[in-house]
């Protein structure tokens, strides 16, 4: 039942990719799902071409199986409106003395952001196979020269516009995504009216307008859903949400038993915490960021801003720390190892075919 184009591009046997989770993926994550023949994907975005090499060369070691690596497609903003970013400094300043938290203002010239543009010789030179992206379009140089050496491309996309323009620039691979997902929205053409598509509606009206497989992330985490989005004219699945619980993931345990407490209704899209739309669960921030209704700097700045604030360990409810998950994260959560839920949601999917 697996076998199509998608498996036959990929050269794996289970069309699953495992989503790209930075901060919750690691090597071993990766190596786990491409060793069973499915295909693991490594997420570098916005890491130093240092951090990358090291992260490809750990995964490497795990596996002789191809696996993408994920490489975030965004512009570094040029100008920066100073009003809007002290004015998040000052309500920073508010929230952590309300609640009792050591914050220090951040100075600019202390941020450092790193463009995707740094990383793609890095990719060459390691002989990576395939290269994932999300939140844009990688640039012209960059598709060529990948493409040069026939590294198969997956770029993201929230609506049917968004799928076309990555058609038509000649990316291999589509992966949709609805909007139950977890983590950031790979939108791109227009951000500030997000594209709120469910998969329900999205697969079928991307896989009708473009030429190429598309691989359906949101919401899938057991053999239904991936019955769900094949029947729907995807041709493979990226879970992300149902891995983060996994032994090989490098959430906290903190951050793990508020995923395992969490409901159907506690996640929300929050642009809190990077400037960027993402879903995750609810928390005193991102109530504060709602009700006070400021202006947020643009991603990455407003996550430089609370870069020291980010990893803060949170005792009792959740203050603070940033838990992506998409709406089916409560339901899907497990502590297994990657293996076995990879093993179990294929098994559920094959016993609904016969
Ligand atoms: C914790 C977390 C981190 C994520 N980080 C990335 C990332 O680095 N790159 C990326 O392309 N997508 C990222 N995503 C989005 C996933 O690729 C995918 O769209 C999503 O997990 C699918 O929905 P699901 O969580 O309901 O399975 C992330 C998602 C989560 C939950």
């Amino acid at each position: 039942m697996w076998s199509n184009n998608l498996t036959k591009t990929l050269g794996i046997k289970y069309p699953i990719v495992q989503a790209p989770m930075l901060g919750i993926t690691t090597p071993a994550m990766v190596a786990v799902i491409s060793n069973a023949d499915a295909l693991g994907s490594l997420p570098v975005g916005g890491l130093t071409t240092d951090k990358t090499v090291q992260l490809i060369q750990q995964t490497k070691a795990l596996t002789d199986k191809p696996f993408a690596v994920n490489l975030f497609a965004h512009d570094i903003p040029e100008t920066l409106d100073m009003k809007v970013i002290e004015g998040m400094q000052d309500l920073l300043e508010h929230f952590t003395n309300e609640h009792k938290i050591l914050f220090q203002r951040t100075s600019l010239f202390d941020l450092r952001f790193h463009s995707y543009k740094e990383q793609i010789q890095v990719l060459l030179d390691e002989n990576i196979s395939i290269v994932s992206f999300t939140f844009g379009i990688l640039d012209d140089d960059s598709i060529n020269a990948l493409k040069q050496k026939n590294v198969l491309l997956i770029g993201t996309a929230t609506c049917v516009e968004e799928a076309q323009l990555l058609d038509k620039k000649g990316i291999d691979i589509i992966t949709t995504q609805g909007i139950e997902a977890g983590g950031h929205r790979g939108s791109f053409l227009n951000t500030n009216d997000l594209p709120m598509i469910g998969s329900m509606s999205l697969i079928p009206q991307i896989v009708a307008a473009v030429h190429k497989p598309v691989l359906a992330a949101g919401g899938i985490h057991n053999g239904k859903t991936i019955q769900a989005a094949l029947a729907l004219g995807a041709q493979g699945l990226q879970p992300g949400s149902v891995f983060i619980g996994c032994t090989e993931s490098a959430a906290s345990d903190a951050h793990k038993s508020l995923l395992e407490k969490s409901k159907d209704t506690d996640t929300v899209l929050t642009n809190a915490y990077t400037g960027r739309w993402a879903r995750g669960l609810s928390n005193a921030f991102t109530k504060a960021l709602q009700e006070h209704a400021v202006d947020i700097p643009p991603y990455p700045i407003q996550m430089g801003l609370i870069a020291s604030l980010r990893n803060m360990a949170t005792t009792g409810p959740n203050l603070f720390m940033p838990v992506w998950a998409g709406q089916s994260a409560a339901a899907a959560f497990s502590r297994k190892d990657a293996a076995t839920i990879l093993h179990d949601m294929i098994a559920g999917a094959e016993n609904i075919s016969r």
